[in-house]
């Protein structure tokens, strides 16, 4: 009934090979990858490191220019070198080295095992092809699909995304949908392949609230239904407030804390992290306390301040701080922070903000939207 497809052998993707003993799924160490332009070196990925596990969802939170993204391109192999430049570390997934594997195996990689779902869909999203072609492009790629058996599971997949008469959108060409179905669609290619590891670039930045909320609902079920790990990056801690399982908060291309949710919210070492607590606007309505925004601006990534990259504007600076670059203070449980005084418990016990309850009025908030409903 349907037309010609090869067989693939799927036994050799990685994703279906065991973890090491003593390994986790993915193991991202001091990974470092700097950009060398004509105005200087960018220090785009200074120094990145993180574990994540099967059935995990790892938040990754900062400011615009912080890292993020860049980050996760390297590890997928996307950025371009020159002027990329890997200075060092390591990313290693179910054992295997990302960073030294030959492109071609990189490029099954890509899609099939670790997905990303980029943070614009429009420059993602081809636009002289149909959806039904573009969803169903790593099936035909990576598991030898025929055009027909594509198009039908696109159409699932769409379906499975909440699209309405996905039986007609398929046919349909990207300016056809709007900013909404078009993030519905990303998710639909970045999950056709049932990925290990799905990268989520703001997915849900450009929309609102309650559609937010869907597709976040919409992950997660996926993560129920197949145990794969989700990296979620966001410029907003509240976003992860509820499905993150550690949270990684990056500052001028550094990750300055690490952590389990709850370390995160009720433990946290590191001003900068304190700072974004802060700006949640649920909890300063729920203490009564004015929302407190992080005052200043990011450095250059060509011209970090000397000593630790946060002290130009961390109420906390002190001239050890502008002189010296702190180490990392672990704390014995993968909890670590990058600050001078993340060891200290009464400078920790004076100044960090009481979080008790923002973490619960940030779910509460997600749970009413939620139950409101509805699609633009
Ligand atoms: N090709 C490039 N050459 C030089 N610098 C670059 C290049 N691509 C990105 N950068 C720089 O790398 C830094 C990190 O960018 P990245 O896109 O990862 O930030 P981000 O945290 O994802 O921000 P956003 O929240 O805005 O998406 C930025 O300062 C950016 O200007
Ligand atoms: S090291 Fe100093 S400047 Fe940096 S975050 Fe800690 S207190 Fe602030
Ligand atoms: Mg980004």
């Amino acid at each position: 009934m349907f037309g010609k497809s090869k067989t693939v052998d799927t036994s050799q993707d990685l994703k279906n090979q065991p973890v090491p003993e003593g390994h986790h799924l993915l193991e991202v160490d001091d990974l470092k990858m700097y950009f060398h332009t004509e105005d200087g070196v960018v220090r785009a990925v200074d120094g990145v490191s993180y574990t994540l596990d099967r059935g995990e969802t790892l938040g990754v939170v900062g400011e615009s220019g912080s890292g993020k993204s860049v980050t996760h391109m390297t590890m997928m192999g996307l950025i371009p070198m020159p002027p990329g430049k890997i200075e060092g570390g390591s990313v290693f997934y179910r054992g295997h080295d990302l960073l030294n594997m030959p492109e071609a195996q990189m490029q099954h990689v890509r899609g099939n095992d670790i997905a990303m779902i980029f943070q614009d869909p429009m420059t993602s999203l081809n636009p002289v092809y149909k959806i039904g072609k573009q969803v169903g492009e790593g099936l035909r790629l990576h598991r030898g699909y025929s055009k027909e058996q594509a198009l039908k599971r696109a159409v699932e997949l769409l379906d499975a995304v909440g699209i309405p008469e996905p039986e007609k959108r398929v046919n349909e060409y990207p300016h056809q949908f709007s900013g909404g179905m078009r993030q519905r669609v990303m998710i639909a290619m970045a999950l056709a392949c049932d990925p290990d590891i799905l990268i989520a670039d703001e997915p849900t930045t450009a929309l609102d609230v309650t559609i937010q909320a869907q597709i976040i609902e919409l992950m997660q079920e996926m993560q129920e239904k197949n145990g794969n790990a989700i990296v979620m990056i966001t410029h907003d801690l509240g976003v992860v407030a509820d499905i993150a399982d550690k949270i990684m908060v990056m500052y001028a291309g550094r990750p300055v804390e690490f952590g389990t949710a709850d370390e995160i919210f009720y433990e946290s070492r590191h001003p900068y992290t304190w700072g974004l607590i802060r700006s949640i606007p649920e909890q300063a309505t729920d203490e009564k306390k004015p929302l407190t925004p992080i005052h200043g601006n990011p450095p250059a990534l060509s011209n970090l301040p000397k000593g630790c990259v946060f002290s130009p504007r961390c109420p906390y600076a002190t001239d050890k701080c502008r002189a010296e670059r702190p180490e990392r203070f672990e704390t014995g449980t993968g909890h670590y922070a990058a600050c001078h005084y993340a060891g200290d418990a009464d400078f920790i016990k004076k100044n960090a903000p009481d979080t008790s309850r923002s973490r619960k009025v940030s779910v509460a908030m997600l749970d009413q939207e939620e139950t409101k409903g509805g699609e633009a």
